[in-house]
């Protein structure tokens, strides 16, 4: 979705950035409190995460899992996700998954059968990689996320058994299953929270279908069997930037100046105030009940946080979301721009009552934030479904060309 089509080198240029930077001055180097002499070098990510308890993710996954992953973990990264779009970018930019891919082909896999066996094998690799963190953080990170197939989007019994199997045949305890908040799977996100599987609700693109994915995650651990709910995590991807591209081009259709002078103010408007759902929906005696069998907040998580107009600053979406409790995940180009000069103080509620006029203005003029948010639902399962058939035709493109050699 966002950032895949950068060029090789700037690519190459965030990898040995944050590589460097492990090793380098970029680092500011710290004396441990214990007065032990030996440096522990600490990124702005350290920071984000040690002074404003924010985790930072990273968007991107790809082979060879054990020497691509380590950098970014050294430099602070606590969790990471792999999707149908960078799955792709991954098999067809590399030959790391030739051999699998030959052996599976031949012992008679499909191709969709072969395309998972990839995944879990990748997810797998980064969850042994992750799991200090999950261990040390006793499972507030250090998760792997993957997809369920965006096909399945629209069929709640599909999607439940899809997530089932998949937590099944990864096999690890920091893995997330994904799954997109529509109409249809809400429902499965109760009944896979249920069994005491950790989920990555995506696609949340507006504040009711937020405080649907809220209600469905409490349902799921008020109706698990489960003594000691503390092993079920989840957290809730909200998407920015995507908003910002759909409401600014209302805006401008709008064309009036109190109009344009909104432009790139509501994914952050609105995000601001998801933070507030947030704070409010995780107390109160509701809550508490199931508080005490264990259970852990579902913690808010900004996801797609590349700027994609270029006449806002880079790092726009990951500066004005730094708040408590919460996930940023941060692909590629935002990564490489936030460690280079991104700024770090609490965002996220710093001016509740600004957010609030945006957003109601936005309102005022027209413009619906539910149709915004089931626009964007469309339009983005409408690309990863694409992605996921590009993935499928890219694999078999692959094996043909493996065979004629
Ligand atoms: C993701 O990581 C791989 C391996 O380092 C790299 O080749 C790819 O370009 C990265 N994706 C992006 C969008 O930077
Ligand atoms: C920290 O960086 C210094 C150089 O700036 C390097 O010598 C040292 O090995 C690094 N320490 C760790 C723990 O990576
Ligand atoms: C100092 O820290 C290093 C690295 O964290 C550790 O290996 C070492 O045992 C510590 N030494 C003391 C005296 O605490
Ligand atoms: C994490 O904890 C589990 C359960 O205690 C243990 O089996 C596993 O070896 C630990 N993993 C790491 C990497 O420390
Ligand atoms: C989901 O949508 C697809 C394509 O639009 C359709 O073929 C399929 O029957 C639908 N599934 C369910 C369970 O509604
Ligand atoms: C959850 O999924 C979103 C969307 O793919 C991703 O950006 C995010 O990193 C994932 N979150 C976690 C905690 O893995
Ligand atoms: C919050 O934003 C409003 C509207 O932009 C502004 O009038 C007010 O001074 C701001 N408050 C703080 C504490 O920054």
């Amino acid at each position: 979705m966002q950032g895949f089509s950068l060029p090789r080198s700037s690519t190459l240029f965030i990898v040995s950035y944050v590589f460097a930077s492990s090793l380098t001055t970029k680092m500011s180097g710290r004396m441990s409190s214990n007065g032990n002499r030996s440096m522990i070098n600490t990124t702005i990510l350290h920071d984000l995460y040690e002074k404003h308890s924010q985790s930072p993710y990273y968007d991107n996954l790809s082979r060879p899992v054990s020497d691509l992953l380590p950098p970014f973990i050294v430099a602070g990264i606590r969790g990471v996700t792999s999707n149908p779009a960078i799955f792709e970018k991954a098999i067809t930019s590399s030959n790391a998954y030739n051999e699998q891919l030959r052996n599976l082909l031949e012992s008679g896999k499909d191709l969709e059968s072969a395309y998972w066996e990839m995944v879990v094998k990748d997810i797998q690799d980064a969850c042994k990689l992750l799991e200090p963190i999950y261990n040390e953080s006793n499972g507030l990170d250090g998760y792997v996320s993957v997809e369920v197939s965006p096909k399945l989007a629209n069929n709640t019994k599909g999607t439940t058994e899809a997530a089932k199997l998949l937590h099944k045949k990864v096999g690890f305890p920091n893995v997330y299953i994904k799954i997109p908040a529509t109409k249809d799977s809400i429902p499965s996100i109760k009944e896979v929270i249920s069994h005491g599987i950790s989920v990555n609700v995506t696609l949340i693109f507006c504040l009711s279908q937020y405080e649907a994915v809220i209600d469905a995650y409490l349902d799921g651990l008020e109706a698990s069997e489960m003594d000691d709910l503390s092993k079920i995590s989840s957290a809730a991807a909200f998407y920015i930037s995507r908003v910002d591209v759909t409401v600014d081009k209302k805006l401008e259709q709008i064309g009036t100046s109190e109009a344009l002078d909104l432009r790139g103010k509501a994914a952050v408007a609105q995000a601001v105030l998801a933070y507030q759902l947030y704070r409010k929906k995780f107390r109160g005696p509701r809550w508490e009940r199931l508080e005490k069998r264990g259970a852990k907040k579902q913690r808010l998580m900004w996801a797609s946080t590349n700027v994609k107009n270029e006449a806002y600053p880079d790092t726009l979406y990951v500066d004005s979301l730094i708040g408590p409790d919460t996930i940023s995940t941060i692909p590629p180009q935002a990564l490489a721009a936030f460690m280079e000069h991104g700024s770090l103080s609490r965002s996220i509620d710093s001016n509740v009552s600004e957010a609030e006029g945006v957003y109601n203005e936005i309102e005022r003029l027209g413009i619906d934030w539910n149709c915004v948010g089931s626009e964007l639902e469309h339009i983005v399962l409408d690309s990863f479904t694409k992605c996921f058939d590009n993935v499928l035709h890219s694999l078999k493109a692959k094996h043909s060309h493996l065979i004629s050699i």
